[in-house]
């Protein structure tokens, strides 16, 4: 189905998001300025967040990539299990962890990575998310870096999916109430 038929409003359109993401990048530049900065991109959702963060922050990065489930995920929800399945390829002691992520939503995800993180000594760990949805947090995460405060919606595109659909839109939008449950095959 075309983006247009469940869509229900654009809620971050695409110079809105560039702009932030410019004012964040700026921002992440100044506050690494000297230090040993690795971006963690959590996929699959942070890629697309990451790869348009990354080219505007100005002070010397290494990237790494990490890949997560959670156990039982719906559509709306996660169960709150979360699972490693990809792990980072070089070893992050004693350098300066920048967590890279489209969402918080309930903040487990991110709660499970902290703890995660935090265990193998990094210098500092810090957290970037695009998006974050502070009316969903089941347990508090700190969240140094955020894009958006956003309300309790069904949020897609700019890397974030609806049936791992759609993350190539340059916008964020609100999926229409009739496809939360999906679309139906014939469409
Ligand atoms: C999304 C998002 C976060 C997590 C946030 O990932 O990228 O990792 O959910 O939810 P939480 O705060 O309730 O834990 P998703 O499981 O949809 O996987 P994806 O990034 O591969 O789309």
């Amino acid at each position: 189905m075309n983006p247009e038929e469940i869509i229900d409003r654009i809620l971050v359109d695409e110079r809105t998001l560039q702009e932030r993401v410019t004012e964040l990048a700026r921002t992440i530049s100044a506050d690494y300025r000297g230090r040993d900065l690795v971006l963690v991109c959590v996929l699959k959702g942070g890629v697309t967040f990451l790869t348009d963060l990354m080219r505007e922050i100005n002070v010397p990065h290494e990237v790494e990539f990490m890949a997560i489930s959670s156990y039982g995920a719906g559509r709306r929800e996660s169960s709150g299990a979360v699972r490693l399945i990809m792990d980072l390829k070089n070893d992050i002691a004693g350098r300066d962890v920048l967590l890279v992520e489209d969402i918080v939503d309930s903040g487990q995800t991110m709660d499970y990575l902290l703890r995660l993180f935090q265990a193998r000594q990094p210098a500092s760990l810090r957290v970037c998310t695009l998006l974050s949805k502070p009316s969903r947090r089941t347990v508090d995460v700190p969240l140094d870096y955020v894009g958006f405060d956003i309300p309790d919606e069904f949020v897609l595109g700019y890397g974030l999916d609806f049936d791992e659909k759609y993350r190539n839109l340059p916008y964020v939008a609100v999926l229409k109430d009739q496809y939360f449950g999906g679309i139906p095959d014939d469409d």
